[in-house]
């Protein structure tokens, strides 16, 4: 391997060990999603979670309503923030968009798994603690869905495909559904971070999600990290529900 090659590869594992270090105890593997409307509603959110949870996710509905400003002084406080960008474009943009965010003091950013703007990305990110995630399939998407968009492959061979890319791009992380989550660590080995949206607690609604699991299986299933937005956000009372899925996330 090239000199700078190998370097790359130390700098990616060392980002990725950081991640699998901080993730040792189940309230570092939940990430809440703040998907409301305000600031001031996430900032109540935030309040109300106080001391159950410490890493929040914060995608396009928040980050538009003046959220990057409050991921910052989340994050500057150490709070961990996983920013939800699905980032795609052309590489040069790509890669300006990622050294401007992991100045921000993110812990992990999306970017869609795309090979080229997968590597664009992680040579942008290099040297930085940025944990890249690739985002194979939405969770939303179903067989169907992904046949009206226009690839051959059923949402499973897509996902498998997709995280081996990463793998070879020298990403930190995979999202996928908790469904995938044991084919995908087969693929990415332990190190790599295994993050599943689509989980719902036994009898909650499932809104627009289609591939869910509930928050024991998603661990059992490999996941490093679950993301959970509505459970939690919609429910009228926070703390609890985030409780009760730790509860049952530590005893799978
Ligand atoms: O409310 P819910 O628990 O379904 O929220 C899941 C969150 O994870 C949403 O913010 C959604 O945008 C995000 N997400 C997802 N599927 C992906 C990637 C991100 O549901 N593949």
């Amino acid at each position: 391997m090239p000199h700078a090659d190998r370097n790359l590869a130390h700098a990616v594992d060392a980002d990725r060990g950081l991640i699998q270090e901080r993730a040792s105890t189940m309230q570092d593997r939940l990430i809440v999603g703040l998907d409301v409307p305000t600031l001031k509603d996430a900032e109540k959110a935030v309040r109300e979670l106080d001391g159950i949870v410490s890493f929040y996710k914060i995608g396009y509905q928040l980050a538009f309503a003046g959220g990057l400003d409050f991921a910052r002084e989340l994050a500057s406080g150490g709070t961990r923030i996983f920013l939800d960008m699905k980032l795609l474009d052309i590489d040069n943009t790509v890669a300006k968009g990622v050294e401007a965010i992991a100045r921000m003091g993110m812990t992990m950013l999306t970017l869609h798994a795309y090979p080229k703007t997968m590597k664009a990305a992680v040579e942008a990110a290099r040297g930085s603690d940025l944990c890249l995630l690739g985002v194979t399939v939405l969770t939303s998407m179903d067989e169907q869905d992904v046949i009206d968009a226009g690839y051959e492959h059923d949402p499973h061979t897509l996902v498998l495909r997709r995280s081996e890319q990463a793998l070879h791009a020298g990403m930190g992380g995979i999202v996928c559904s908790a469904e995938e989550a044991e084919a995908v660590r087969r693929i990415v080995g332990p190190n790599m971070a295994v993050v599943t949206p689509g989980i719902r607690p036994k009898g909650s609604d499932h809104g627009d999600q289609k591939r869910v699991v509930t928050p024991a299986q998603a661990i059992r299933n490999g996941s490093s990290h679950l993301v959970v937005g509505r459970p939690i956000v919609g429910a009228a009372d926070r703390r609890a529900v985030a409780e009760a899925i730790l509860d049952e996330m530590r005893s799978a």
